[in-house]
């Protein structure tokens, strides 16, 4: 196991002597990853550091507000935000392949942090949050692609960045010690993985507003009692999905034909497997009862029990 104090005083040493008195430039999304390297290079570097949060209007309920509240202007970073959601809507209109959901998620991402980029000046240096499951990473069928994104393959030519992965080395269990390490809240070090097309993959099929909000409020309610029953940190991720099919049920005197919330809660260490969450029944039931009644156009809630393989975590 590494000691963190020292890991720190090294990568700082060696962040300091790659960059000298130039810029680096980092793709923000608020997962645990890119946050503490925001962190760890500011720590070396202050003001010589630039973050860029890209809101692709795909995130959970009040996440961006979240992101920026726990991030800009704290620990000395400095956050640029930049409200995406149109245009990310209007590119998926009308797509319900998931491959080509999260191809056009990925592209678009692109186009929108190199529009940012751009504007900034004499910027040398990416930073990437890229761990060392990210590197020995081995053709599964976890896309990265939040990460594959912020590769220097997807900007301009004519930029020519220099790339620093000061946590190239680490695994998910060392990165939250360097974050506790360095003074950050258990919110952020402790986050649950969210994957880079955000509630695009949890709405199966065409992506809508309609769609994503009933996800999203399902999810809210999800966490808040996942969080109630102080289960955070037992389960390695939990989120709500929108098969998008249709069925029967019965409310007050009246017969409904609504849809379904699926619920995902899995136990793993590293995601490339995982074991479905054994959350207690009454739990379940809570969650069950505030979706029905909160969450409009849903009539019914199903628990997935199967673990990966043979599904994958995310059901797209
Ligand atoms: P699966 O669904 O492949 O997910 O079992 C494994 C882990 O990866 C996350 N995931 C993604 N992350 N872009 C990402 O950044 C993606 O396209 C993507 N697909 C899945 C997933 O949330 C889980 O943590």
């Amino acid at each position: 196991n590494w000691d963190m104090g020292q890991f720190i005083d090294l990568e700082v040493d060696k962040i300091r002597e790659q960059v000298g008195d130039r810029k680096v430039l980092l793709g923000l999304s608020g997962g645990v990853d890119s946050s503490v390297t925001g962190v760890l290079l500011n720590k070396a570097i202050g003001d010589q550091l630039v973050c860029i949060f890209v809101d692709h209007g795909l995130l959970r309920k009040n996440e961006g507000d979240h992101v920026m509240d726990s991030l800009e202007g704290k620990f000395g970073l400095n956050v640029i935000r930049v409200d995406a959601k149109e245009r990310f809507m209007s590119k998926l209109a009308g797509v319900s392949d998931p491959e080509q959901k999260r191809k056009i998620i990925g592209n678009e991402f692109i186009e929108v942090f190199n529009d940012e980029a751009t504007k900034l000046e004499g910027i040398d240096f990416l930073a990437q949050g890229t761990l060392y499951t990210d590197v020995i990473e081995s053709g599964t069928t976890t896309a990265q692609t939040i990460k594959s994104h912020h590769n220097v393959g997807g900007l301009p030519e004519d930029m020519q960045f220099e790339l620093i992965e000061p946590m190239n080395t680490l695994f998910k269990d060392e990165v939250r010690a360097l974050g506790e390490e360095l003074g950050m809240p258990s919110s952020l070090v402790w986050r649950q993985p969210f994957p880079g097309p955000g509630l695009a993959i949890r709405v199966l099929g065409e992506v809508t507003e309609e769609k994503l909000e009933v996800v999203r409020e399902s999810d809210a309610i999800l966490r808040e009692e996942i969080a109630n029953a102080g289960l955070e940190r037992d389960v390695w991720q939990y989120f709500t999905v929108l098969p998008g099919f249709k069925s029967v049920g019965v409310m007050g005197d009246g017969r409904t034909y609504d849809y379904t919330i699926g619920i995902r809660a899995v136990t793993s260490i590293d995601g490339m497997t995982s074991d479905w969450a054994r959350i207690p029944f009454d739990v379940l039931q809570k969650i069950s009862t505030r979706v029905v009644n909160e969450v409009d156009h849903i009539n019914r809630v199903v628990y997935d029990i199967t673990s990966k393989p043979p599904a994958t975590i995310e059901w797209e």
